[in-house]
């Protein structure tokens, strides 16, 4: 909860599907969880955890995937494919993709940065920072917040960003998420579109 791992993996048949579920992963060994968290894929965070944190994330995930290992039904996944060039005029890779990476139903992985936060699930409740406390993000949130960030966050060091018209909007689109529960069969319930 803490760190945010539902916004991009199902955990305990709840969250999005933008990466694998970590409800299957009983098959793996250890040092295959440790690795994957220790040196994460491309656009999952480095957390920098500590030993004990890790150690205690890799037994919960074993814990989770007890007497179920891979190959079950599973609600599709987003596929990650390196990009070609075709999104490179899209807002978010040319206005925030310097500092930022997030991952998307639309585009997959989109942005190189990793300056600012990873921007993925930005709008579900499972994104780990809020907007200001009590108060999630959306995307008006985010419109105030790209003309005026220092207003919503004094020390903040990211810089307003000038947009055109219409750029914000798209972004909001791109980083809007479904969140699916996965039923007992495995094959997963598309809930609601954050
Ligand atoms: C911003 C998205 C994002 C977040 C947040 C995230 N991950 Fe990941 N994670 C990924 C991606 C992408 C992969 C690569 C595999 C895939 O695409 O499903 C991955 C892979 C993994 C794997 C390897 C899975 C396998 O099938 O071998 C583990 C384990 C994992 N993540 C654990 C975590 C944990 C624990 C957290 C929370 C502390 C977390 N992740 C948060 C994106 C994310
Ligand atoms: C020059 C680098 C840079 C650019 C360009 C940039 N950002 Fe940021 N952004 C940052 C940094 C650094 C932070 C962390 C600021 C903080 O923690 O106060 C941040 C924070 C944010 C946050 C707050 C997230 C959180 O977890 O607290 C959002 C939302 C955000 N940026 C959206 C965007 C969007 C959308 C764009 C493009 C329109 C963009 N940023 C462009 C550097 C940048």
């Amino acid at each position: 909860m803490r760190f945010g791992c539902r916004r991009c993996h199902t955990v305990r048949r709840e969250g999005t599907t933008l990466a694998a579920s970590l409800d299957r992963l009983g098959s793996k060994n250890p040092e295959e969880l440790v690795a994957a968290i220790d040196r994460p894929a491309v656009y999952m965070p480095e957390f920098r955890f500590t030993t004990a944190d890790r150690d205690d994330l890799v037994n919960y995930l074993l814990w989770l995937g007890r007497g179920r290992g891979d190959g079950g039904k599973e609600t599709p996944t987003v596929i990650h494919f390196v990009r070609n060039g075709r999104d490179d005029e899209h807002p978010f890779v040319k206005r925030c993709g310097g500092c930022h990476r997030a991952l998307t139903e639309a585009l997959g992985g989109i942005g190189r940065g990793s300056i600012g936060p990873n921007l993925s699930a930005l709008f579900t409740p499972f994104y780990p920072r809020l907007y200001r406390k009590g108060e999630p993000w959306t995307p008006e949130r985010l419109r105030d917040w790209l003309k005026n960030s220092r207003k919503v966050r004094p020390l903040t060091v990211m810089q307003s960003v000038v947009l055109e018209k219409g750029e914000v909007e798209r972004i909001a689109e791109l980083l809007r998420v479904s969140r699916y529960v996965q039923t007992e069969d495995g094959m997963g319930e598309r809930v609601k579109r954050y």
